[in-house]
């Protein structure tokens, strides 16, 4: 059985109001995993209130000239259990490609930390018919082991959910799913969690997380309002 896991993706805001209160929806939950992903600034005062704590990114490199980044080892000496490698902001601000997020990926495990690689065609990409080539050239250089977590965030599925712009169906996230589960290497097929993210919502996530192949979410916008996430969490734990 794969366990459920919802992580909070903050991206680049605040702790929400309440994140270490005693009742706080974002600690550690006795059914599923719970993990929230603050900027690297709030990351030690998370993991201190007790807190999962991921990174949002992390350089392979253990120190050197690289302004403005902190290695997999820092983040590890944090505090930290996880770090997310390759999510699309960084693909697209940072352009990160699919090698570098495999060497993250890959440094992430030297330093004892799960990396949830993150991978996701573009509008563009989907509009030509590429998404499946696209996840196939970003899993191929991964070097995955047990552990390792991979989410689906089609990119433009992320910060949907107005009629005009539709999310993605939950059978649109289980078809890919599927494939991504495919091509992963035979003896780690059952093992390895593969998260969808991309407009996760309380209203969306028990449909979501009814499908065989979904085993968690990234959350962004919707883990921003503690008692939206607060239902997430509820969600998740009565699957
Ligand atoms: P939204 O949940 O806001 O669509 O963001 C998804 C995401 O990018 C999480 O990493």
């Amino acid at each position: 059985m794969r366990k459920y896991l919802i992580a909070a993706n903050w991206k680049m805001n605040p702790p929400p109001k309440g994140w270490d209160a005693k009742d706080s929806p974002y600690r550690p939950q006795e059914k599923i995993e719970v993990v929230v992903f603050p900027t690297h600034l709030d990351l030690q005062a998370c993991a201190k209130a007790g807190l999962t704590t991921g990174a949002q990114s992390g350089r392979p490199e253990q120190t050197g000239a690289f302004t403005g980044d902190v290695s997999m080892q820092m983040v590890q000496a944090l505090g930290c259990r996880y770090v997310l490698c390759g999510h699309s902001d960084r693909r697209a601000f940072h352009l990160e490609s699919d090698a570098f997020v495999a060497e993250q990926a890959a440094a992430a495990i030297t330093h004892a930390l799960i990396p949830i690689i993150c991978i996701g065609e573009t509008e563009t990409e989907r509009d030509a018919g590429k998404s499946k080539a696209v996840i196939e050239r970003q899993v191929k250089p991964l070097k995955l082991t047990n552990d390792c977590i991979i989410a689906y965030e089609p990119v433009w599925a992320i910060s949907r959910g107005d009629p005009n712009r539709p999310a993605a169906t939950s059978a649109d996230a289980e078809e890919m799913h599927a494939f991504i589960r495919s091509l992963l290497p035979k003896d780690l097929r059952d093992h390895i969690r593969l998260l969808y993210g991309g407009s996760m919502k309380a209203s969306n996530v028990k449909e979501l997380l009814a499908q065989p192949n979904i085993d968690g979410g990234l959350v962004g916008g919707a883990s921003l309002k503690p008692e939206e996430f607060r239902e997430i969490v509820k969600i998740a734990s009565e699957k």
